[in-house]
């Protein structure tokens, strides 16, 4: 099977903070900056905002090491499945959950789940480090898997955002003096908003890196897009 760019970034990546940090420090350090606890209960709090409720399901693709999992087991009770294509973040994410959480390995650009069959799906800070085409399978994916008039929420870095441009300009003094250790991506949201039309998205709302409606915790630092299936 091909073995795509994200794979080996992010393997390369989690075995060098493994090398480096306490397994805590690795896996916070490989899902992004800031705190691996507040990260995670504001990603609870935008789900929550979003509609999601006791008893529901969500697939959060791009688990990573479980800031959100971990947050939304301390929040409410649903049936929640995690998928990610780093064996180690997926073991520590598991760890981190109540038990009836599951967990994918999966490498492909499918997501292996059958079709309508979760309420909300999530995707913080993935497409930030993927090929547009690549966001856009995913989004066809997550489109099929999620309900009729479910939910699908991603969070996305754009050059419109002022906030955004440290982001972008330290990838650029990055890439000038080494190699990075994986591809940051910006999105607009003109490209979004034709995405979601193309792929049959009915509603399609955003959410400013420093706005934060659902009150309860601060802004994510990341644009949000929240679509309707
Ligand atoms: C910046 S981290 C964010 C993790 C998590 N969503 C969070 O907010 O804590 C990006 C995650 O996406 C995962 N990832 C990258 N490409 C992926 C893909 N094609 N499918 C699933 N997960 C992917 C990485 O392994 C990593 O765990």
């Amino acid at each position: 099977m091909a073995k795509f760019h994200f794979v080996e970034d992010y393997e390369r990546l989690v075995r060098r903070l493994r090398w480096k940090y306490s397994l805590d420090e690795a896996m916070s350090r490989a899902v992004g900056g800031g705190g691996y606890e507040q990260i995670g209960q504001i990603e609870a709090d935008i789900v929550a905002h979003a509609g999601l409720r006791d008893g529901q399901s969500l697939v959060d693709l791009g688990c990573g090491s479980g800031r959100l999992a971990a947050a939304l087991g301390r929040k409410m009770s649903i049936e929640y499945c995690g998928i990610d294509v780093v064996k180690a973040l997926l073991r520590y994410a598991k760890k981190k959950s109540p038990k009836n959480y599951r967990f994918i390995l999966n490498r492909s650009l499918a997501v292996p789940l059958p079709d309508a069959s979760c309420d909300m799906a999530t995707a913080f800070s993935v497409f930030t480090h993927l090929l547009h085409h690549e966001s856009y399978i995913y989004l066809e994916e997550l489109h099929r898997v999620v309900r009729p008039d479910g939910v699908v929420i991603f969070s996305f870095l754009e050059f419109s955002e002022p906030d955004h441009w440290a982001q972008f300009k330290a990838t650029v003094d990055v890439q000038r003096s080494a190699t990075l250790p994986h591809l940051n991506q910006f999105l607009e949201r003109s490209q979004i908003e034709l995405w979601a039309d193309k792929l049959g998205y009915h509603g399609l709302r955003f959410v400013g890196s420093t706005e934060a409606p659902w009150r309860t915790s601060s802004a994510l630092g990341q644009s949000i897009a929240i679509l309707q299936r």
